[in-house]
């Protein structure tokens, strides 16, 4: 099946037990069992539920990974494949990931004995050099968030090989619709599902996909024994979502091309971050090994952060908000918002500057999103 049709038709879809052609919502936190001893295929809905397995098989198949998992949030899924590793364990992560992703990372599993580098992954000699005896992991972020800084996929597999590294990559700003990392033989692909997967902001969600059995039993043994899944209706709602995944990336994607070569041109922009121009840093890398740029446009104002403030509380159309991926367009400010975990300092290293605005892209008119940007810049 090509990706539109998988999206719509992937897992136990209509439902084998009553022909429903939406999954049915199984409501349920237990299964009667048959006899002593003896399930009908379900006994307790963290072990696994039949609404949460649809959308594990969907986002399996998506990726072509070998299994999927759906969590409670983005951070739960990460927090379970960190798991994956044991006490002094050493980690090398992109230095420009999610904000929450950092914080995990320096304020949470340290405690447990895991170590951390952070580097730009743009440069292989770096990473190899980052490398100690104690690595096992790899963690990228491509595009990045916010400054959509691009990995190149195949040179980080290539070195996790030589070391073998397990690599993972979270996946949420692409979407396997624009890029299927397993393909360049990454080992494990998480998400928040918050984001794109679902797509109207109406759920919090995570998954993970494996690509051996090794990782799939792990990561099933992880998710019940520390109990990070996702509710039924929230899977459900995350599977409706999916059904619609490529129509709406494609608009996504053709309204960030507007809007970011809108803001190329305006003199009261700084400089503008989209994969998809010409100028970025890593276009040629992102138009190899994705199908699309993605639907995040970050730019800098001029002028300093009285500036960004005015901007952001002038704008109608687009609201403040945290988090990305929905249908309506969302802007936010990365320094006091998804990255205020991120020390200032460290911020400011990794390029993270207080003139940063991050656009989430809508599916609304285009036009209006222009206009919307053009009326707060002249309140400027
Ligand atoms: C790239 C990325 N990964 C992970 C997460 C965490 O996901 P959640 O908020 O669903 O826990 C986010 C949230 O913004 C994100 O942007």
């Amino acid at each position: 099946m090509r990706f539109e049709t998988m999206a719509i038709h992937a897992g136990d879809r209509p439902d084998a037990t009553t022909g429903a052609i939406s999954v049915p919502i199984y409501q349920t936190s237990t299964f009667v069992f048959e006899d002593v001893g003896k399930t009908r295929g379900w006994d307790y809905s963290r072990t696994a539920n039949p609404t949460r397995k649809v959308l594990e098989d969907t986002i399996a198949q998506l990726e072509g990974g070998k299994a999927g998992f759906a969590f409670a949030t983005g951070m739960a899924a990460e927090t379970t494949a960190m798991h994956l590793l044991k006490t002094g364990d050493h980690v090398i992560s992109g230095n420009d990931v999610y904000g929450g992703t950092y914080r995990l990372f320096q304020d949470v599993m340290p405690a447990f004995g895991l170590e951390f580098t952070f580097l730009r992954m743009d440069n292989g000699k770096r990473i190899e050099e980052a490398i100690k005896p104690n690595t096992r992991m790899l963690w990228l972020e491509t595009p990045s968030n916010p400054l959509l800084n691009i990995v190149d996929i195949e040179m980080v597999v290539d070195i996790a090989k030589k070391h073998k590294l397990l690599t993972v990559i979270d996946n949420t700003f692409a979407t396997p619709y624009f890029l299927r990392p397993i393909e360049y033989g990454v080992d494990l692909v998480v998400h928040s599902t918050t984001k794109y997967l679902n797509g109207h902001c109406d759920v919090v969600g995570g998954a993970v996909v494996t690509t051996t059995d090794e990782l799939t039993q792990r990561v099933q043994f992880l998710l019940n024994a520390m109990g990070t899944c996702a509710s039924p209706f929230d899977c459900w709602l995350v599977l409706r979502g999916i059904e619609t995944l490529p129509v709406r990336m494609k608009q996504h994607e053709e309204n960030s091309f507007a809007v970011a070569n809108y803001l190329k041109g305006h003199p009261k922009v700084k400089r503008v971050l989209y994969p998809g121009l010409e100028s970025h840093r890593g276009h040629e890398i992102a138009k190899r090994q994705m199908k699309g740029f993605g639907g995040v446009v970050s730019f800098e104002l001029g002028g300093g952060i009285e500036g960004v403030n005015t901007f952001l509380r002038k704008l109608k159309v687009f609201s403040l908000a945290e988090s990305l991926g929905g249908v309506a367009s969302l802007a936010e400010h990365p320094a006091t918002m998804s990255h205020a975990s991120m020390p200032k300092d460290y911020r400011k290293k990794v390029g993270i500057t207080d003139e940063l605005i991050r656009l989430s892209v809508g599916l609304e008119h285009v036009d209006d999103l222009t206009e919307d940007l053009e009326q707060a810049f002249s309140c400027l």
